[in-house]
């Protein structure tokens, strides 16, 4: 008997197998297990429709940081829906919250920064960077300079040209990468370094290999480096020590823009309000997204330095304006819920949460370093990773057929705890709000999970 038949025809969970399409999802094993249907929150808590409570140990896709019942988020959507419920930002026209929104990001960036150009998403905000590094190129009359440089296992988006700049194998099923798109070095000592290799020297030779790619392509064919602070669909990989000293350097010996996706890091994930400040990243754009609006609207954002603008505008020029936007971009609605998220996660005590709970958390996590089938116990501020391996010394994963990270996800769901499995590595990023006592119930239940899974005890 399938899922699907065993479950009520007209419970959720059948009425979604038979209608809906989930990205990102084993497809197979949905429709043997079905999906877990969520029906509300309290807290860092969400209950699925049987009643059954779990706390969200990934804030849902790291972005519901202020929990699922935020009284001051939800007044703020409704208030603002009465007064003046949607608007757009083309052709100059704009919102009251947009302008406020913007100036607030502008206010708080980890660097001067000119303009914001705000999207629906992550992904889109990328993929306008990379349109705005071609145009403003073209512009300046360099049609060549298009490559576009990021990592190998970087996750930037699931548009064409984000999945393009996705270093996962994942995107050979379209086709993708497009010509052009490259990948430098995974910044990941634990699993790349040489035997013997210090953090630092492991950086200088990524900085190194990547000065030799940027030679071997041509300096003036790159527009672009794209960088997660720390990798998090990766599977939360903060990057070695003196990484981003080592390879600032060669990008800026090439004048090549860095680019920094704070699309998880942004707004206190790391223990800084931005991943930038923890790494001493010194970007020349800044891509924002998840917490901005802590998860309530969809919502994402491109911010340029003045230089940035100024070539922009420049190139702009041949075609009378900057051809590009999205129809509920900047929408009023959303605006006036960053802007409140922000206030709480700045003045109403969320951001000195994470920085007062960290510590704790990252400690927990640690602990599982002595369990023999984990390779790694990684983090920084509220985001950890454990990577299971099958060989603690020779670092080898379990064979394919045996999914343990799967396994320990789906136990954790049967313990009440909600976590990802990420390749071969389990990943917890809770909401900001998060308390110790919340902490310990965390890592409890996930310690029994993997006692249960992998049956040696942490
Ligand atoms: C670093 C990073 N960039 C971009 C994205 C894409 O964002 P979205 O899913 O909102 O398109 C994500 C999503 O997880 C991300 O983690």
């Amino acid at each position: 008997m399938t899922q699907l038949e065993s479950f009520a025809a007209n419970s959720w969970e059948a009425r979604d197998l038979r209608s809906m399409l989930h990205g990102f999802s084993h497809l197979g094993t949905l429709q043997e297990n079905g999906p877990v249907v969520i029906t509300q929150g309290e807290g860092i808590y969400v209950q699925d429709v049987h009643g059954k409570r779990y706390l969200e140990g990934n804030s849902g896709l790291w972005n519901m940081v202020l929990g699922f019942d935020h009284p001051g988020l939800i007044e703020a959507a409704c208030a603002q829906i009465r007064k003046f419920p949607a608007y757009h930002t083309f052709f100059g026209r704009v919102s009251e919250p947009s302008v406020a929104l913007a100036e607030k990001m502008i206010q708080i960036a980890p660097r001067p920064m000119g303009k914001v150009f705000f999207t629906n998403s992550g992904s889109e905000a990328n993929d306008t960077v990379v349109k705005m590094l071609w145009m403003i190129n073209r512009g300046a009359g360099r049609p060549d300079c298009r490559k576009i440089l990021s990592r190998r296992n970087a996750y930037h988006g699931v548009t064409g040209l984000t999945a393009s700049m996705t270093g996962k194998d994942y995107v050979g099923a379209f086709g993708l990468p497009l010509d052009g798109f490259l990948f430098a070095d995974c910044p990941h000592h634990w699993r790349f370094a040489a035997e013997g290799e210090s953090e630092l020297q492991f950086s200088a030779r990524c900085a190194a290999n990547l000065d030799a790619q940027i030679q071997a392509e041509g300096p003036e064919t790159i527009a672009g480096f794209f960088a997660e602070p720390v990798m998090g669909a990766g599977g939360v990989i903060p990057p070695a020590e003196g990484y981003f000293q080592a390879i600032q350097p060669v990008l800026k010996k090439y004048g090549i823009p860095l680019v920094a996706d704070e699309v998880i890091c942004g707004f206190g994930r790391t223990g800084q309000l931005w991943g930038s400040q923890t790494y001493g990243i010194e970007p020349d754009i800044i891509v924002a997204s998840k917490c901005m609006t802590a998860g309530y609207f969809p919502m994402g954002a491109v911010l340029v330095s003045d230089a940035v603008h100024d070539k922009l505008v420049a190139a702009a020029e041949a075609y009378e304006e900057f051809p590009h936007g999205f129809t509920t971009a900047g929408h009023p609605v959303g605006c006036a819920i960053a802007l409140k998220a922000i206030d709480i996660i700045l003045n109403e005590g969320a951001f000195d949460n994470v920085v007062e709970v960290s510590p704790y958390f990252q400690e927990h996590l640690c602990r599982f370093q002595s369990h023999p089938f984990i390779g790694e116990a990684r983090g920084v501020g509220l985001m950890g990773a454990l990577e299971i391996v099958n060989d603690k010394e020779k670092k080898t994963p379990f064979p394919p057929e045996q999914p343990v990270a799967e396994q320990i996800a789906n136990v954790a769901l049967e313990n009440g705890l909600i976590c990802r499995p990420v390749g071969q590595a389990i990943v917890v990023a809770p909401p900001f709000i998060i308390t110790k006592e919340q902490i310990d119930e965390l890592f409890d239940k996930l310690t029994l999970t993997i006692e249960k899974v992998l049956g040696a005890k942490a």
